[in-house]
């Protein structure tokens, strides 16, 4: 019997978790724990995923809560240290880039845990970003890479990381996107937010989310994009969801929009809801990860307000844009999207089709 151990924290984590879990729960040769390190505790940025993703309730909450970064690294290594001890898995799985992802991996290793990484070899290569330091040590110290993209492939070769290690199996985010999407449209259908504005076929709305600190932790910058996103609702309704640092934040700068625009800030949405308001959304605003590939396999318009990605086969083969997180820019960059008159259709990207989650666990159980 092969123990895996995965180990998630934040809200993205989840989403890429599912998936493999569905499939490892179907092997009688495999025991598989799950730990949450509680880097995210809202229920709506936590438990409300494991319910809507079908996720097995974790063996082990570690309740690490918010900290710095490195706060929050160095609590999620000292509290999984003894269940390390204690599971003694074969392997443990990380996702993606998340503080808690790096924490777990530095645990395992010291313990002589082999660590497999979910989401490996992407780079957006600006080391100012915590997430990229989390995706260089992390793949660093595991052995085993699983990537998205040729790219990812690509990036890991140029750190020296390449050979039987490396893995395309394609996005597991995607899996859980093709997983849940009829259940989502169907949520929608039958009443949740604005569902009379979402449904599809009426005019064209916006979905926007902000949470990354380059965006929100500047009064100035936060202020100018608001006001650009309330300038926009007085064009087409935008509904942002709005992450708890971001709703912080403005409480802290006494930002209230009221601009007489239809700018609805609604709290942090579920992931059927959120998947079922951008599969119908005429245009994708945000400085998410998750959000640009997602938005890129369903074809809908995404402005990204980042000056670079480490998703650029979303860029390439998508329907992402970067651009500059300027207020001017984006209301530009909106109007031209929203009046351009080309039909939408699906890019397909190569192995983003449901079943990477089955790729990886036969690389876990049979190799
Ligand atoms: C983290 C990830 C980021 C990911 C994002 C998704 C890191 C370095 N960043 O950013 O890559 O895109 O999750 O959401 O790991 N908070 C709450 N309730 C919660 C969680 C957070 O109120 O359940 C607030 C707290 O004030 C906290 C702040 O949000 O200090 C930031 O949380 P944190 O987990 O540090 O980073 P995120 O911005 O969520």
């Amino acid at each position: 019997m092969h123990k895996i151990l995965s180990v998630v924290g934040t809200r993205p984590n989840f989403m890429k978790l599912a998936p493999v879990a569905r499939v490892l729960r179907e092997r009688t040769d495999v025991e598989h724990v799950i730990v949450h390190t509680g880097q995210h505790y809202d229920v709506g940025m936590s438990d409300s995923f494991f319910d809507a993703l079908d996720i097995p309730s974790p063996n082990y909450a570690l309740a690490v809560g918010s900290g710095s970064h490195t706060e929050t690294t160095a609590a999620v290594m000292a509290k999984l240290e003894p269940v390390l001890v204690h599971e003694r898995p074969d392997v443990m799985l990380v996702y993606g880039d998340v503080n808690s992802t790096v924490a777990a991996a530095m645990a395992a290793a010291h313990r002589g845990i082999p660590v497999a990484h979910v989401e490996a070899g992407l780079r957006s290569h600006d080391r100012t970003m915590p997430e990229e330091l989390n995706r260089c040590v992390t793949d660093h110290i595991a052995s085993l890479h699983f990537a998205p993209s040729p790219d990812a492939v690509l990036n890991l070769k140029s750190e020296g990381i390449h050979g039987e290690s490396v893995h395309f199996v394609g996005n597991v985010m995607i899996d859980s996107l093709v997983h849940a999407l009829p259940k989502a449209t169907a949520a929608l259908a039958v009443g949740s937010v604005n569902h009379e504005r979402t449904r599809a076929g009426a005019p064209p709305y916006v979905v926007t989310t902000l949470h990354r600190p380059s965006n929100v932790d500047d009064p100035e910058r936060l202020r100018d994009l608001i006001l650009a996103l309330e300038a926009l609702s007085r064009e087409v309704p935008v509904l942002f969801a709005m992450h708890p640092r971001t709703r912080k934040r403005l409480e802290e700068m006494r930002l209230v929009p009221n601009g007489g625009g239809d700018l609805h800030i609604l709290d942090p949405l579920g992931y059927l809801e959120m998947l079922g308001l951008v599969a119908n959304a005429g245009l994708v605003i945000t400085d998410s990860g998750g959000l640009q590939e997602e938005t890129s396999y369903l074809g809908v318009p995404c402005l990204t307000l980042r000056p670079n990605t480490e998703r650029p086969i979303t860029c390439l083969e998508g329907t992402n844009e970067l651009i500059p997180p300027v207020g001017s820019t984006l209301l530009s960059h909106a109007r031209r999207v929203l009046t351009a008159k080309s039909p939408r259709h699906r890019p397909i990207i190569a192995k983003w089709d449901g079943h990477a989650a089955d790729r990886i666990v036969e690389v876990l159980c049979n190799d």
